[in-house]
Formats: structure tokens, sequence, C-alpha cells
């Protein structure tokens, strides 16, 4: 089983708009609802896929019943800490005339102490049954930047593979708690080192520099694949995958969908090549799609074949 942690967990609305102007009152042509928040994006892509997963977090008030509901309908399980205070629903306005996404986040509820000590009970039971745990976005209101951190250290006395896809000092935090698998796009990897860069030996160096912070490996996700420091029989092993980059329908969720790609490979035991590959793929054919997290996984697969890999071979002096 594969556990993906939403602890900001939405009610994602899409609203299309034809001509949408500020200030100004429109009516919707088309507007659609789904569960969202990444790790929910995660959970499901992997269910696409065909993994068997649970998708947990907190959810409250009635937009988080309709978070649980939507899940229900998808056939996706879920077992969700209930809170006190009222998900939060994501609005994004896209414009067919102008192909323009305006898109209004709500803050979020806080979540209580006692909140966040359910959780981790429940997550922890959860984990027993579980190989992989995936923590993706970001962290409620009221809640300490190192419950990423804290939680992995929890992981660490179960034999579960953790990853960790999020930004600021929560994932400065997360990486020294040694994760297995950390995974930024650029902007959060320059964040993390403290620097920005160009070209690709910065980059490999910069995946480098990340895993030397605590991660076992991490993975730098780009708009045309990945850079990533992997274990191959236990030596540290950089990678290169590259993929043509396509005109995107929607960009948003396509490293979500990259890491459910990576995941659901890595669940079935494939190696790291493999793994890279169908993230790689999965990230490219979710920009097809508005809806984050659907994705066709014959397409998916398919698209594995247009995929370039290389390694360089030379171990990375870390550790
Ligand atoms: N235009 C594109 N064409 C093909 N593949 C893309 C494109 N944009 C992104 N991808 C794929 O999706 C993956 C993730 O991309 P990116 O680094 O942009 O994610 P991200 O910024 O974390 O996205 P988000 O967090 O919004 O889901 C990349 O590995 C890449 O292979
Ligand atoms: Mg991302």
């Amino acid at each position: 089983m594969i556990i993906t942690v939403t602890l900001n967990a939405a009610i994602d609305k899409s609203l299309s708009v034809p001509n949408f102007r500020l200030g100004r009152r429109h009516r919707t042509v088309e507007q659609r609802t789904m569960a969202g928040g990444k790790g929910v994006n995660i959970a499901r892509t992997l269910k696409a896929l065909g993994q068997p997963v649970i998708a947990t977090g907190f959810a409250g008030g009635a937009t988080g019943t309709h978070i649980v509901e939507q899940l229900t309908e998808e056939s996706i399980l879920n077992d969700f800490v209930r809170i006190r205070e009222e998900s939060r629903t994501n609005t994004s306005v896209l414009d067919p005339t102008t192909g323009e996404q305006t898109e209004i986040n709500e803050r979020g509820p806080a979540v209580s102490e006692r909140e966040v000590e359910l959780f981790r009970d429940k997550l922890l039971y959860l984990a027993r049954g579980a190989a992989i745990v995936v923590f993706a976005g970001s962290l409620p209101r009221g809640v300490e930047p190192d419950l990423y951190a804290g939680l992995i250290h929890d992981l660490e006395r179960l034999d579960v593979t953790t990853v960790i896809d999020t930004d600021g000092e929560p994932l400065r935090q997360a990486v020294r708690a040694e994760p297995d698998v950390v995974s930024p796009n650029v902007l959060e990897a320059e964040e993390l080192v403290g620097h920005e860069f160009s070209g690709e030996d910065e980059r490999a160096q910069v995946v480098r520099e990340i895993v030397a912070l605590g991660p076992h490996e991490a993975i730098m996700t780009l708009p045309d694949g990945c850079i990533a420091q992997v274990l191959v029989d236990g030596h540290l092993r950089s990678k290169r995958a590259r993929i043509e980059p396509r005109e995107p329908i929607a960009r948003r969720g396509s490293g979500d969908a990259f890491l459910a790609g990576y995941v659901a490979a890595r669940y079935e035991g494939r190696q790291p090549d493999h793994c890279l590959r169908l993230g790689v793929a999965c990230g490219a054919e979710s920009t097809g799609r508005l809806e984050a997290g659907l994705i066709d996984p014959r397409e998916a697969r398919r698209l594995m074949g247009d995929v370039e890999l290389s390694s360089t071979e030379v171990a990375a002096e870390v550790g």
C-alpha cells in the first residue's frame, strides 16, 4: 500500500469564464469541482496507474465532507482526520478566449495540537501496512514547520520509504530528517540550497548539494524532465531524464503527476531508470489535461519510450 499525506486538502473549483475581466460580473459556461491538494492529486494518479493507495490528511467542515465524498466517488480509498475548522476551496478561472488562468487560493484552516496528535496516531497506524508514504504540499496554519520532519522521524522505525514534496522552511527541516526521497522543482531547490543556478553542470551540482543536506536520494524536476541523485546498488549516481517539452494546456499539477509515476514504479520494485522514466512520462502526459492528477495510464506508459536517460557514472562524494 502507498499512503499519500495531504495536510492542506482542498476542493478545487474550476470555472470557465469567457472574456473574464476584473471588476465585472460574469457567468460561468462550465464549472467543475474536484478534491485537490498535492497528496490528493498524487493519489488520483496512483489509482489511475493501478497502484493501491490511501489518501490521508486533514478535512474539516462541509468542505471537508465534500472532499471525502468526492474521493469516495472516485473510489480513492481515504482516511482523513476530521478537524474543527473548514477545509479550503481553491478557485481557478480559465478564460477560454485567451487561455489565461487566474487562481485564488483560500488561506485554509488552522489545525490544533490535539488534531495533529490524532493525525500522527492515524499515520503511524496506516503506515504499518504501507511500503511508501508520500508527504506533499504546504502545511496548514497553526502547525510548527518541523511537522514533516517529526513525522519522517516517527516513520523511521517502520520499514517504509518516505518521500517528500514541499517547500520553504518545512522542506528545509524535512530534508534534515533524512527522508528517502525529496523532489523539489527548480524554485524550491534554489530556496533550499540558498542560491540561484543555471546550466546542466550547476544543476547536477545542486542536486548533490541537496543530498548532502540529509535525504538519501533527490530528484529535481525540470520542464524537460529531471536531474536526480539516486541509489544504484547502494551507490549514489547522477541521472538525467529528458523529454521534449510540449505546449501545455495546464502546467499545474505536473510535478504531482511526476511524483506519482515515480512512486508507482518504485512500489513495483523497478530500477531507478524505469522509475524516473515513468515519472517524466506521467508529468508530460498530465500537461495535456486541465484536471490535476487525471492521466491516461496507457498514454503515459507509451510516452516512457520518448524519455531519454543518461547517467554519470562518477559516484558523488557526499555524506
Ligand atoms: N511543458 C511540458 N512538457 C512536457 N513535460 C513537462 C512540461 N512541464 C512539465 N513537464 C514534466 O512534469 C514534471 C514536473 O514538472 P515541474 O518541475 O514543472 O513541476 P512542478 O513545478 O513541481 O509542478 P506542480 O508542483 O505545479 O505540480 C517534469 O519532470 C517534466 O517532465
Ligand atoms: Mg511541485
